[in-house]
């Protein structure tokens, strides 16, 4: 497994593999890998014949006050993780390196209505720096194709659009969320919950399926599906709820009433204390969409 610190040498392995007739894949990381990035990896591992993962904790997608600096680097363990794999390449560039005239001097893409709801109303400028480095990932990659985790629902469907818009040719594709044994999704900041809001943290996935249940039983107004939600998060005593939505799965816009067959995004997010934890699930209404 290689270590690859600069775009011109991650790029240079890219197009010889490409080359040889080889397909390429990426997993794009930013490290503290768990169970759902390794499913990410093993997914890649079928689709194409080199598998580059990069880790990059990237400061674009943080916000003032959140957890950039906390987030955890276990790198060491990381790759350890990636070597049992048969990972071709790692790529882990500094942020010099994909930011060469510094974040504040770099050319920014706007998201648009996508991220107007759910993470992207709470988090100011989040996806604008997720579809940058997302970008600069790619174009040093230059994969055929790359896998990203469901569990961050409104970010797949941004970056699916983003493909889609800038032609990058690049097959995306979604691995359904890994859960714990109680249902609660892996997560980077997992590790950051102490045991007492690791047993609460349950309430966020009981929330989507609460939600799912009644969607199930054809269930059409949005605003019971979102109090059988809050009703499912109040049982954590310690969680500060910061929004629980159901959407169009296509749009990422509001819905008040479901239609038979309607795609739909349901998401939650909030905290215990200083750790956000976000949960999502996409669910098709039943009945025709006719
Ligand atoms: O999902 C993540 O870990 C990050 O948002 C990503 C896609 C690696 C971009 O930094």
């Amino acid at each position: 497994m290689q270590i690859v610190k600069t775009v011109d040498a991650i790029r240079a392995h890219s197009r010889h593999r490409r080359c040889a007739g080889k397909r390429v894949a990426l997993v794009p990381t930013m490290g503290a890998l768990h169970d759902g990035h390794m499913a990410l990896v093993d997914r890649a591992l079928e689709l194409a014949d080199d598998v580059i993962v990069s880790i990059f904790v990237n400061p674009t997608q943080f916000g003032p006050g959140e957890d950039f600096d906390r987030y955890p680097r276990p790198t060491d363990g990381d790759l350890e993780l990636l070597g049992a794999r048969n990972v071709a390449a790692v790529f882990m560039p500094t942020s010099d390196e994909m930011y060469p005239f510094g974040t504040a001097a770099e050319i920014a893409l706007s998201v648009g209505s996508l991220a107007d709801h759910l993470c992207g109303k709470h988090r100011p400028g989040h996806f604008e720096g997720v579809v940058q480095i997302v970008s600069k990932l790619f174009i040093a990659t230059e994969p055929d194709v790359a896998v990203f985790g469901l569990k961050d629902a409104q970010q797949f469907v941004i970056i699916k659009t983003l493909v889609n818009a800038l032609g990058f040719g690049i097959e995306v594709v979604g691995m359904e969320t890994v859960r714990n044994e109680d249902g609660l999704a892996m997560s980077s900041r997992n590790r950051y919950l102490h045991e007492g809001h690791r047993r609460q943290a349950v309430v966020l996935s009981r929330a989507l399926q609460a939600a799912s249940r009644l969607i199930t039983e054809r269930e059409q107004a949005r605003d019971a599906l979102v109090t059988a939600m809050r009703h499912e998060l109040a049982l954590a005593p310690d969680f500060e709820h910061q929004y629980a939505e159901v959407v169009d799965g296509r749009s990422l816009q509001p819905i008040d009433h479901i239609a038979p067959g309607q795609d739909l995004l349901l998401a939650v997010a909030g905290y215990f204390d200083r750790t956000r934890l976000i949960d999502s699930a996409f669910v098709t209404a039943p009945g025709s969409s006719r």
